[in-house]
């Protein structure tokens, strides 16, 4: 910071306090600023967004703000604002340029930890009725699929191992375009559907399948998808592509189908069941985890209780638990039924010391297992300790007496020794196996061969 002549705050609106963090931090910049001369702040993200000249208007020491669609105006932003001139750009834009980004500074050739996102679609029109979402993040768009492939190659081709697929609800992946073309093809009697680009029709499997093809690429995931999105080639996509990872983050929300309704999240808890039954019929070692919120308006002590039933049943190997928080302009803030900060907190408690004893299991589950690790660098832990993620998303830290530690972004293979709720402990051996074609240990029915066929491998 004391170098810097530009800081720019990233934000996000989902909660309350994420938002509040905000204001604290503009504060402290005040001084920040007052400090040298030549100095600009700049706000962007969800809350940029949602609050747009506002924020100008509340904080003098600011000098732009930016939405969720104006990260290429940024550099013309900056030049302004050195020479004085207060801006703010929120306007929503439903171009395909919106994705038209560098994926990462030229200066910053490769990605150290082997990992890389790539947007697939952006926005959401679902309207939960919690989520501020649809109104920071506009509508919902698809990128175009030859341009996905085409970032997931360079990130490939530059040594990147693991690529997650990104959008809001990830797996409504070119829905809109898909219904668009239908309606253009029933209108022009089949003539437009032969005109249409073939990657406007295709679907999340469809691209799924085409990047898992690249050579090279080790681990293929995606965040975040809506549980109404799931078809058959997706969940069959689990079973089919090996560097699919055995791992979905897959929203829940709540566990009673009456809250699930007043969300407004189209699907009931039974549903849910249901999809999790056939997710892991596709991949029977498939890791779930999930998001829940607690507190929710009109939240009964019964319907509490289904959410622990529920969670207790699908036994989830993690999951990112949050208090109802009312945001601006949400359909929720009109419901009755608001539920005391004091049951809310016991409720979140309750919730999460259920979750914890879960994924302690799942974690202790795995002593004694060979777990393929993509390498990231030194433990959160300290120590000599390393840390990677596993198939499954769970963090191994592992420790090695090897003269030459395997470099952050190799896939290497580490025994696990022992587990803690937050992460799995592991040796690692020696020799890191980049070249040789990863190989993704199936748990399920032949677990224990599985596993020995990958010890003596
Ligand atoms: N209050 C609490 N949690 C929320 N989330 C989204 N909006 C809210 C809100 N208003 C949670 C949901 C979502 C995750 C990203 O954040 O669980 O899946
Ligand atoms: Fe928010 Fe996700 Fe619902 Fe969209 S689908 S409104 S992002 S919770």
């Amino acid at each position: 910071m004391d170098d810097a002549d530009l800081l720019i705050l990233n934000t996000c609106s989902i909660r309350d306090k994420a938002e509040h963090r905000l204001y604290s931090e503009l504060g402290k910049l005040r001084e920040w600023k007052a400090l040298a001369r030549g100095r600009a702040v700049g706000v962007a993200g969800c809350v940029a967004q949602q609050q747009g000249d506002a924020l100008l208007r509340r904080f003098p020491q600011l000098d732009f703000v930016y939405g969720t669609h104006n990260l290429r105006r940024v550099p013309e932003m900056a030049a302004a604002a050195f020479r004085g001139v207060r801006d703010s750009q929120t306007e929503e834009s439903r171009s395909q340029e919106r994705f038209d980004l560098p994926s990462r500074h030229p200066s910053l050739e490769g990605d150290p930890a082997g990992r890389a996102f790539v947007t697939v679609m952006e926005g959401c029109d679902m309207f939960c009725s919690f989520c501020i979402v649809p109104s920071t993040r506009g509508r919902e768009i698809s990128r175009a699929g030859a341009e996905i492939v085409a970032e997931s190659r360079n990130l490939v081709a530059s040594g990147i191992r693991e690529l997650t697929l990104l959008g809001q609800t990830v797996n409504a992946y070119g829905r809109h375009d898909r219904r668009r073309a239908d309606a253009r093809a029933e209108r022009e009697a089949g003539a437009a559907l032969a005109l249409a680009p073939e990657d406007s029709r295709e679907s999340f499997a469809g691209l799924l399948a085409r990047i898992a093809k690249i050579p090279g690429l080790a681990r293929l995931r995606y965040i975040s998808p809506h549980p109404i999105f799931f078809d058959e080639d997706l969940i069959r996509a689990h079973a089919e592509l090996e560097v699919l990872c055995p791992h979905i983050h897959l929203p829940l929300q709540s566990g009673s189908s009456r809250t699930l309704e007043r969300m407004r999240r189209r699907h009931t808890a039974g549903e849910y069941r249901q999809l999790v039954e056939r997710l892991r019929e596709s991949r029977p070692d498939l890791a779930i985890t999930t998001d829940l919120i607690v507190g929710f308006p009109g939240e009964t002590d019964a319907d509490f209780a289904e959410t622990l039933a529920l969670v207790r049943e699908v036994s989830f190997t993690d999951s990112f638990i949050f208090k109802y928080s009312p945001r601006p302009g949400t359909a929720a803030r009109s419901l009755d039924g608001e539920v005391s900060d004091a049951v809310a907190q016991a409720r979140l408690e309750e919730l999460q010391d259920l979750q914890r004893s879960l994924t302690l299991q799942a974690h202790r589950a795995r002593v004694g297992e060979v777990a393929e690790i993509l390498v990231e660098g030194p433990s959160r832990r300290g120590g000599a300790q390393l840390s990677g993620r596993d198939p499954f998303h769970r963090i191994v830290n592992f420790s090695t007496e090897a003269e030459s530690p395997p470099a952050p972004g190799s896939l290497i293979r580490v025994e696990i020794v022992d587990a803690t709720p937050h992460s799995l402990i592991g040796v690692w051996s020696g020799a890191v196996d980049d070249d040789r074609p990863p190989r993704i240990v199936k748990m399920g029915a032949s677990i224990a061969d599985e596993r020995r066929a990958v010890i003596s491998s």
